[in-house]
């Protein structure tokens, strides 16, 4: 079935189908892009262009190209221009060689082709012909001749539009961008909200879902990381719409710098949506002949509620952003020594942790900080990425085959980006931090970061970092990182140029990610940034899992998981059994590994200095996620019900062909009252019969009534895991 953009040459309308969704806009005879339709699949093209509505201006502008009127605002805009009586946000701004900003490209040419190309220097989403198509449309500003290519790629199998922008001088002077953002789309319904993901360390991702009101709301960083604070991600839905029904549009960046997220309703029920990088952030000169390539956002739509949303965009993430080869490839359950420890270990104490979770079928294991230089606390060594001998009592290499003889796979913390005050690398290079002369460095952690708008610096932490992964032939590294941007600028650009150093700092990690996973294939890299601060698509397209909270704790994990899990798969969530938490508050073991289990599983806490009788229950709890990571990996995932609105936090991993069902359940207080209910398991096989080892279920009946739940007993943060086999 050939799944070429649709073009009606005539009226110049373009429709993209993505799996059971369309998108559609058009060329006005004045040559400017307008927005014509975003949702279930439509069979229309050229009837689309009387979607429009009307203007409720007295005097109606005509369409004739020679017929200028300025008011727009009625007008759903697909590119929209600046300064020309649009007012929400503009898609781009060219501030010209005369210092003036009115950017209004118009229609040049378009093309189509089978596949997608790669973004040169960014991460993007990747997929065969056979799977998608691609679309561009070019357009290019009469005065300055700057030039606008609008990319789009539909997913054939899935409701899933890839976007970007390039952006290239085509004129005889330079001109300096000021905004570039990666999508616009406009909407022209009167009531919608919007879901967006705040944060903070530890209470990463919260989930606010609010009615849009009038006016300009920016979900944004201006970190220079995408951050805890908000992230890089959005859907707007009906005001009805739920988990199960009703439409859901959702947006995701690709992307781990500074962003914003713009909305903005007009009283017309016009709403803008931009996505891309932060314009306060953001300044790129472009000489004549240059290109600027934006980030690319990932637009999802669903007919049929949030759930069904998420399951696309994790679908999407896993089977066209992620590395291809952890796509399938089991994750290893880790145990990471960092909470057991801290900077106190030894060569004998890591071995002898490795040898108790081999034994009790943990696979890998992973020293976090404090294995370089002189680090025996956080002031000092990022940097230098010698392995300290003293303290490892030999070699890496010879503690990496010591842990191997135990039978483990081995992994090493790293925090690349990032330079110690107190460190030989400082002492040698203080110009290599990001700073901005005549003002102070703040610090965070007593660490700067390292300028890597410069080429010569990531080189340097290539190279140390490189030979430290070869002698111990890692298995595994945990790249983290713990501070976010201040006093932005390069000491190696000129004035006109420092508006571009929080962009070039992330296009020199991700070049520095793509050397690594180049020359390191093999090697697993989990993201994190102080626990789940930089959670973004960008990283993911290397990382296929990121460390998603500090915050161990079961009960706030709840709700860091189930905002997480709106956009991005539990295959990408490190989510480890630790210690309780906070004194105040206590989840038996068996809530804080099934909590875990909805994630990268392992343990992060001293086994030796495990109660017994939890120690006694690793070995099965390792067992049963071997029996089961299949479907949290590659599974559906329902989130049935909401820890915002509920006291039973229940969700369920489905595997693709219904075969099998795991079903947690968290009754997080007690209560007295409680008389156990009945939780619907949408999604299962309502044909089959499926087996809960006790009882046999009809499909149908636990889709539509229920399967009863109620607490094992008396007590807080207890939980259940069942699971439902198709007989
Ligand atoms: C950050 C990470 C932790 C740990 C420490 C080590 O806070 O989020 O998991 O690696 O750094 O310093």
């Amino acid at each position: 079935m050939a799944m070429t953009p649709l073009v009606q040459e005539k009226n110049l309308v373009f429709r993209l189908d993505a799996g059971n969704a369309s998108y559609a806009f058009q060329v006005t005879p004045d040559g400017r892009l307008q927005h014509l339709y975003w949702g279930p699949k439509v069979e229309a093209l050229e009837e689309l262009t009387r979607l429009n509505g009307k203007n409720p201006y007295p005097t109606e502008p005509s369409l004739d190209p020679q017929d200028n009127q300025c008011w727009r605002e009625h007008q759903l805009w697909e590119f929209a221009p600046e300064d020309i009586g649009v007012y929400a946000p503009a898609t781009a701004t060219v501030r010209s060689a005369q210092g003036t900003q009115v950017t209004d490209p118009r229609y040049v040419s378009y093309r189509t082709f089978p596949g997608k190309p790669a973004l040169p220097g960014l991460p993007a989403s990747y997929g065969q012909e056979e799977e998608c198509q691609t679309l561009e449309v070019l357009l290019e500003d009469p005065a300055t001749r700057v030039q606008f290519l609008l990319r789009y790629t539909a997913f054939r199998n899935l409701p899933v539009l890839a976007r970007s922008l390039a952006i290239t001088n085509r004129g005889d002077a330079p001109v300096e961008l000021r905004r570039a953002a990666s999508l616009t789309t406009d909407f022209c319904h009167e009531s919608l909200d919007v879901v967006y993901f705040d944060g903070f360390w530890g209470k990463e991702r919260c989930f606010h879902r609010e009615p849009l009101q009038g006016g300009l709301k920016v979900l944004e960083s201006t970190r220079g990381l995408s951050g805890h604070a908000m992230n890089p991600s959005v859907i707007l839905c009906e005001r009805t719409a739920t988990e199960e029904a009703g439409r859901a549009y959702g947006a995701l960046l690709v992307y781990s710098g500074s962003f914003a997220i713009e909305v903005d309703q007009s009283p017309l029920y016009r709403t803008r949506l931009n996505l891309g990088l932060h314009p306060q952030c953001f300044q790129w000169l472009l000489n004549p002949g240059d290109s600027f390539q934006t980030p690319e956002a990932l637009q999802g739509f669903s007919a049929a509620g949030l759930g069904t949303l998420s399951r696309a965009f994790h679908d999407f993430l896993r089977n066209h952003l992620i590395p291809r080869q952890w796509r399938d490839a089991p994750r290893p359950i880790l145990i990471n020594n960092w909470e057991a420890m801290h900077f106190d270990f030894s060569k004998e104490k890591l071995v002898k942790l490795a040898r108790t979770a081999k034994a009790n079928g943990v696979e890998l294991l992973v020293l976090d900080d404090g294995w370089f230089g002189k680090r025996n606390n956080d002031r000092n060594a990022l940097g230098d990425w010698i392995p300290n001998q003293e303290k490892l009592d030999g070699t890496m290499g010879e503690l990496a085959d010591a842990i191997r003889a135990e039978g483990l796979k081995f992994g090493l913390w790293f925090e690349p980006e990032m330079i110690s005050r107190d460190s030989d690398l400082f002492r040698k290079h203080p110009d290599w931090a990001i700073q901005t002369p005549g003002h102070s460095l703040s610090y965070h952690r007593f660490q700067y970061m390292l300028d890597f708008s410069r080429p010569e610096v990531v080189d340097y932490v290539f190279d140390t970092i490189s030979q430290v992964i070869q002698e111990a032939k890692l298995d595994y590294m945990k790249w983290d990182a713990n501070r976010e941007m201040t006093e932005v600028g390069s000491l190696a650009l000129p004035p006109e140029q420092q508006g571009e150093v929080a962009h070039r700092y992330v296009l020199g990690l991700y070049d520095l990610y793509q050397r690594l996973t180049r020359r390191f294939p093999q090697m697993l890299i989990e993201g994190c940034s102080a626990g789940g601060g930089r959670f973004d698509a960008g990283i993911l397209a290397f990382s296929p899992q990121f460390w998603t909270s500090d915050n161990s704790d079961a009960f706030s994990r709840l709700f860091i998981q189930y905002g997480t899990s709106f956009f991005y798969p539990c295959s990408a969530m490190g989510a480890h059994v630790a210690v309780n938490w906070f004194p105040q508050r206590y989840s038996p073991v068996e809530t804080r590994a099934a909590v875990a289990f909805a994630g990268t599983f392992g343990y992060e806490l001293d086994l030796d200095r495990m109660p017994p009788e939890e120690l006694a229950q690793v070995k099965a709890q390792c067992q049963f996620y071997h029996q089961c990571h299949h479907l949290v990996q590659n599974g559906d995932y329902y989130r049935l019900t909401s820890p915002y609105e509920n006291n039973t936090v229940a969700w369920m991993h489905l595997a693709k062909d219904k075969s099998l069902c795991l079903l947690t359940v968290v009754f997080v207080r007690y209560d007295a009252a409680y008389a156990g209910e009945n939780l619907r398991l949408p999604g299962l096989d309502p044909q089959a019969t499926y087996s809960d080892g006790t009882h046999t279920w009809p499909g149908n009946l636990l889709i539509q009534a229920g399967y009863p739940v109620t607490t094992p007993k008396n007590g807080d943060m207890l939980s259940l895991q069942i699971l439902l086999q198709k007989e």
